[in-house]
């Protein structure tokens, strides 16, 4: 299984784990796959003490960290303070989420916690822009055991691919078509992550088994693709690699997991969700995200409900709502981003079995396929 880029990250195996958990970086990172911090919702200070935290635990392995680096975001957002943020919500679209949480009988944050939830939520948003990637990058690069950086939602402006490739880390991206790794190969990104619209999080229309043959095709050689969206078993890394990547990118499945940072009540609700019930829709970030569908999510697509806030601000108010339908266990109006695969979970495991599991049944397909030539 082991691949160039493999080879090039020092990790043994192709299991790429997208995961905003500390603690799945860590233990993908134990297991010979290699770990991916999502930062896009830290604080400089949260990431800070985010990475410190995996350098001590990783046992001098490598990792990487996922920021987010919009092309389109709200411009005022870019520079404003956490108060500034609060302020440019619309009123009429707090009432709106308000009146809905009161209506199905949510209570709201006691004072104090509302305010520290707010607080978190609407700094670590505020890094969802490019002066806010920006400052995330910099604290990544104080940490020498982060050996890839990756952007989200668009190629990494000059300055910072000037930065990153200054300090020699293998910078990657996320597209979800063709002609976006086209203008990331042009950007000078060495992974691209071609992800299809099965997989939990933003994404876009095409699926992984018709993107990624594209996006291979497109790179010609001169990045590595990794394939994401709809992979949680061996099987499907067999056919990632066969399609022509490099390895696979995984998000959904690691919540799952004894490490994720999903509490009992949050990951009953997942074991239960089918496939079907993942769907895309904007209320929780502005752009499309896959999630599970509720209440909360469907509200927003109604006629009457308004219009989208651009980011980062539908997502400051979509989490604080979320923080109180999480509080008072209301499955039916708890919607997190997942993908497709989250229908093929159904119990909580280790990241370390998941990963024992992976290869397992990537070597039974490769012998399923072996058996169809015997000579
Ligand atoms: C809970 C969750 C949050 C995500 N947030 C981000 C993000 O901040 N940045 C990013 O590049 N991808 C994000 N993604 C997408 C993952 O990087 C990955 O491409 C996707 O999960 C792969 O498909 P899968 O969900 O089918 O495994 C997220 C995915 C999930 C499930």
């Amino acid at each position: 299984m082991k691949t160039p880029l493999c080879r090039r990250l020092g990790c043994e195996l192709p299991i790429f784990a997208f995961s905003h958990c500390r603690d799945v970086v860590v233990a993908v990172t134990k297991a010979g796959g290699f770990g991916v911090l999502g930062a896009a919702t830290f604080s400089p200070e949260q990431l800070e003490a985010e990475l410190r935290w995996i350098d001590q635990h990783v046992q001098g392995r490598h990792y990487g960290v996922d920021v987010i680096i919009p092309s389109a975001y709200d411009r005022q957002a870019e520079d404003a303070s956490a108060q500034d943020l609060m302020a440019m919500i619309p009123q009429g679209h707090r009432q709106f989420m308000d009146d809905l949480l009161q209506k199905a009988g949510v209570p709201s944050l006691p004072s104090g916690e509302r305010e520290r939830i707010t607080r978190e939520i609407v700094e670590g948003r505020g890094s969802m822009t490019p002066e806010g990637a920006r400052r995330l990058i910099q604290v990544a690069l104080e940490h020498p055991q982060v050996r890839m950086v990756v952007s989200a939602l668009g190629s990494p402006p000059p300055d910072v691919m000037a930065l990153l490739r200054e300090k020699n880390i293998v910078i990657g991206a996320m597209c979800g078509k063709a002609e976006h790794a086209t203008r990331h190969l042009k950007a000078g990104v060495e992974v691209i992550v071609a992800q299809g619209t099965e997989a939990g999080g933003h994404t876009g229309e095409i699926a992984t088994m018709v993107l990624v043959p594209q996006v291979v095709e497109a790179c010609a050689g001169k990045a590595a693709v990794l394939a994401a969206g709809g992979i949680a078993r061996g099987s499907q890394i067999a056919a990632a690699l066969a399609l022509g990547a490099q390895g696979v990118w995984c998000g959904t499945v690691w919540l799952g997991t004894r490490e994720s940072e999903l509490n009992p009540f949050e990951k009953q609700v997942f074991f239960e969700t089918k496939t079907e019930d993942a769907v895309r829709r904007k209320a929780r970030t502005g752009k499309t995200v896959r999630m599970i569908r509720s209440q909360l999510s469907e509200a927003w697509e109604q006629p009457g409900a308004p219009p989208y806030l651009p980011t980062p601000l539908q997502g400051i108010l979509y989490n604080e709502a979320h923080a109180r339908v999480v509080k008072a266990g209301r499955k039916e109006l708890y919607s997190f981003p997942a993908g497709q695969v989250v229908g093929m979970i159904h119990e909580e495991t280790t990241v370390k079995e998941v990963i024992y599991r992976m290869q397992v049944e990537y070597l039974e397909a490769v012998e399923r396929l072996q058996a169809l030539n015997p000579e």
